[in-house]
This record gives structure tokens, C-alpha cells and sequence, in this order.
């Protein structure tokens, strides 16, 4: 029998309910507001390709390295690391990632709640008749104000909290698996109208044609950052659906399908937005505020646009929210089975001490902008540390825990569960982890902060 059906422990129903919800988790606003911007910030298709050598051959093998870590131990990361290697310092990584989920899920609580305003935004017609200019501008007035943003960012929140309490199958699963598909589409609608403006290839060739020289250290480190964020890896998030994931299960095949997604959505968010960043004349290195002000210049010039702002602001939300339940549930499992708290206490307590300094990253925008560290506005910073630094941190020592501590033998159990196995997927994986993943994140890593440089 099952371990979590023994236990008690709630899980996913079906195979589709596993890809749903952690695609659900890996495609959010990393894909759709963070992927864009920051390509816009790092100069384009150069760093579109690091970025996506990172996903084959670090973000690949780290996500099927947590999904092991979580079916094998049933547990959130921090049990995890104590059930698999008892009595030793490992289950530190496990809290590592406790503390990062609660930072990522401060700031994306803000974006989010942007992402609300701009439904009440798009269905009162308000982006009508406004110059690229006047959109920039009312966007920046919005993140300043010290009230709105909050209100939205806690309802955000709110809703968050009420999917987790819920539960897996009847929370998470349900929702991820009507709403991604519908996201999907919507998208590839906004590619179609981007594509077809005057000045569409311009945007194109700032994305798919790379100019080497534009990559710096702190480049190469973001998109090792964002390579963890967008896969929702590197703090156990993966570890924690994998422990809801059942026996019968094949693991590569899950991970594979789970990182094209991810990866296709947000190249597909990049084609929606970058030929119309040229053609409106935005500045493509503008910032956090790209998508809400490149997108709405789109909606105005769409047939139908009145129709689609607000569906793209509402599955932009529920993209948020089937990531921000993953991000949630790290700290809700970590809560419910090592300090013992009642699944809705545990689940309250999180949300009000994540939202009590989401609500300071909100105003770090507005009234708070002048408290700065190394440069960064308390928003900035939590974005960065958490991304490129937790995140990797963290993802480095899962490699090594499967690639030297775990041993070949439950390796190959676990990759053997649904499927036959195949000898030289396990030599490739296990060569990943134990020598490519680590080595590559230690080096990007003691670049990017200016240990030494390679370039
Ligand atoms: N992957 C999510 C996104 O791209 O929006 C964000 C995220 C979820 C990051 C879960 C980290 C995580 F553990």
C-alpha cells in the first residue's frame, strides 16, 4: 500500500492531476511578468540561451532529484532530509527552502495583487484611448500607492490561504487542471495580434538573435536565478509534490513534460510581448513593469481586446495563485509535520507572517522606496536573494545529496517506478548531479558575485 494512503497523508489522484499542479506551480509569474522583464533587463536572446542551458542541464536533473527526495521520504523538505539521511546536517537544506518559499511568496503576493487590479482595470475599460506614455505612468502611480496594491496583494494572499486549507486534491489539483490549459490558449491569441503588428520583427530578433556581448556576470547568475524560480526548484517545493506523488508514477517522464512547459509558456510570453515592446517604442529594459504596460497597448489595438484584458489578467492571477499554493504549502507541510500545528492553524499562521512582510515589500515601492540596501528597495532584494541566491544554494545541495549521499541503488528505484528504465538515462543523470549541476551553479555563483571572473 501506499505510504501517504497508510499515513493518512492527503495525495494526488491521477497522473494528469500530478503534471497539472506542478506545471500548475512552475508556470506563474516567473513565466509570463519575470522571464519577459528580465530578458528585457539582460539585453535579450543571449541571455534567453543561457537561460535555457541552465534549464536542460541543471533545472532538468534537480527537478527529478527533488521529486525523488520527496516520494521516497513522503515528507515536507526539512523531514525529508531527516528521514533520508538521519542524525545528519542535510535537513538544514530542507529549512533553507522554508525560509525561501517565505520570501518568494512576499513579493510575488504584490505582483499578483497587480495583477488583480489590472482585472478591475480591464473590465472598466480603463486602458481605452491612453498613449504608451499614459499607461507607463499610471502603472508607476498604481505600485506607489501606499493603499490599493496592499489591499489586492492580502486578498491575493487570501485566496491562497483558502486553496491550501482546502487540501491537494480537492484544492490544488482541481483548480490547476481547468485553468492552465485555458491560459495557454489565451496566449498564443496575444502572439497571434503581436505578431501581426507593424514592427513585429524587431521584437523578435531582440529575442531569438543573441549578441554575446551583451552577458554579464550578474546576467549569467539571474538567469541561473530564474532557471530555479520559473521551475519552482531549489527550495523543495518539488519535494513536496513528490511526496504526494503515487508509486505507479513514472518521475522523468513527469519532470520532462512539466520543464517544456514551462518552458514553452515562457517563450511564448516573450513572442507576446517583445514585438510589441518595439512596436509602441517601450523601453524593453523597463523594468517590473513591463507586461502591464506593454500588454495593455496590445488589448487597445486588438479586435476583441475589450474581451480579452480582463481574461488575461484573471488567468494571470490563477497562474499566480496555482504558484503561490506550491510556494504556501512548503511552509504549510514544514508547519503541520514538524511543529505539529493543525493543518488550518498552520496554514493561518503562514499566510498572516508572509503577508505581514509582503505588506513591507508593497511600500517598499511607494513611502518606503529611500530604505535601500546594496542599491535594492526591500521588494528588489527580497526578489534577488531568495532567486539568486536560496534558490541555487539550494538546488546545489539537492544535486549533491542524490548524486553522492543517496547511492545509485535508490536512484535506480526510484527512476525504475512506471516505466522501464534505461541504462544511460541513469549514467547521464547521475553524472548531471553529481559533477554538472554542482559545478556550474559553484561557478556562476562565485562569478556572479565577484569572486572571480571569467569573463
Ligand atoms: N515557478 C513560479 C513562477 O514561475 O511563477 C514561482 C515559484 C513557485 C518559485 C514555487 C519557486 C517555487 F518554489
Amino acid at each position: 500500500m501506499d505510504l501517504n494512503t497508510k499515513s493518512g497523508r492527503d495525495s494526488f489522484s491521477s497522473k494528469f492531476g500530478v503534471i497539472a499542479a506542478a506545471a500548475g506551480s512552475a508556470v506563474g509569474l516567473g513565466n509570463i511578468w519575470k522571464f519577459p522583464y528580465i530578458t528585457g533587463v539582460y539585453g535579450g536572446a543571449a541571455f534567453l540561451f543561457v537561460y535555457l542551458g541552465f534549464i536542460i542541464l541543471i533545472g532538468l536533473p534537480i527537478m527529478l532529484s527533488e521529486f525523488m527526495i520527496g516520494r521516497k521520504s513522503k515528507r515536507n523538505p526539512f523531514g525529508a532530509f531527516k528521514n533520508l539521511a538521519p542524525g545528519s546536517s542535510w535537513k538544514f537544506v530542507g529549512l533553507l527552502g522554508v525560509l525561501a518559499a517565505a520570501m518568494i511568496l512576499a513579493f510575488y503576493g504584490v505582483v499578483a495583487g497587480w495583477s488583480i487590479d489590472y482585472v478591475i482595470r480591464a473590465l472598466t475599460n480603463s486602458f481605452a484611448a491612453k498613449s504608451p506614455g499614459e499607461l507607463e505612468s499610471s502603472f508607476t502611480e498604481f505600485i506607489q500607492s501606499p493603499i490599493t496594491p496592499v489591499i489586492y496583494q492580502l486578498l491575493f494572499m487570501l485566496m491562497t490561504m483558502g486553496i491550501v486549507i482546502v487540501g491537494i486534491k480537492k484544492g490544488i489539483e482541481k483548480y490547476s487542471k481547468i485553468l492552465m490549459p485555458l491560459l495557454v490558449v489565451i496566449i498564443i491569441v496575444l502572439d497571434i495580434r503581436s505578431l501581426t503588428l507593424k514592427g513585429a520583427y524587431e521584437g523578435l530578433s531582440f529575442l531569438f538573435y543573441p549578441d554575446f556581448s551583451k552577458l554579464t556576470a550578474d546576467g549569467i547568475l539571474s538567469a541561473l536565478g530564474h532557471a530555479f524560480f520559473s521551475l519552482s526548484l531549489g527550495m523543495g517545493t518539488l519535494i513536496t509534490y513528490g511526496s504526494y506523488i503515487g508509486a505507479k508514477n513514472n518521475l522523468t517522464k513527469i519532470a520532462l513534460q512539466v520543464t517544456v512547459a514551462d518552458t514553452l509558456i515562457a517563450i511564448l510570453a516573450g513572442v507576446a510581448i517583445f514585438p510589441a515592446v518595439f512596436a509602441f517604442g517601450i523601453e524593453p529594459s523597463s523594468g517590473p513593469g513591463l507586461v502591464f504596460i506593454t500588454l495593455p497597448n496590445v488589448f487597445q489595438q486588438m479586435p476583441g481586446g475589450f474581451f480579452f484584458a480582463p481574461l488575461f489578467f484573471i488567468l494571470l492571477t490563477v497562474a499566480a495563485l496555482t504558484s503561490s499554493i506550491s510556494i504556501l504549502e512548503v511552509v504549510v507541510a514544514y508547519f503541520t509535520e514538524e511543529l505539529n500545528l493543525k493543518r488550518k492553524s498552520a496554514t493561518v499562521l503562514a499566510t498572516v507572517l508572509i503577508s505581514i512582510v509582503g505588506v513591507v515589500c508593497s511600500l517598499s515601492m511607494g513611502i518606503l522606496k529611500d530604505y535601500t540596501l546594496f542599491n535594492f528597495n526591500f521588494f528588489d532584494l527580497l526578489d534577488w536573494i531568495s532567486a539568486n541566491m536560496l534558490l541555487p544554494l539550494g538546488g546545489l545541495f539537492i544535486s549533491l545529496f542524490v548524486g553522492w549521499y543517496l547511492g545509485r541503488e535508490k536512484v535506480v528505484e526510484e527512476l525504475s517506478q512506471g516505466s522501464s528504465i534505461v541504462e544511460w538515462l541513469v549514467r547521464i543523470f547521475i553524472f548531471l548531479v553529481k559533477f554538472i549541476a554542482p559545478g556550474a551553479i559553484a561557478i556562476v555563483f562565485l562569478n556572479g558575485l565577484g569572486f572571480f571572473s571569467f569573463g
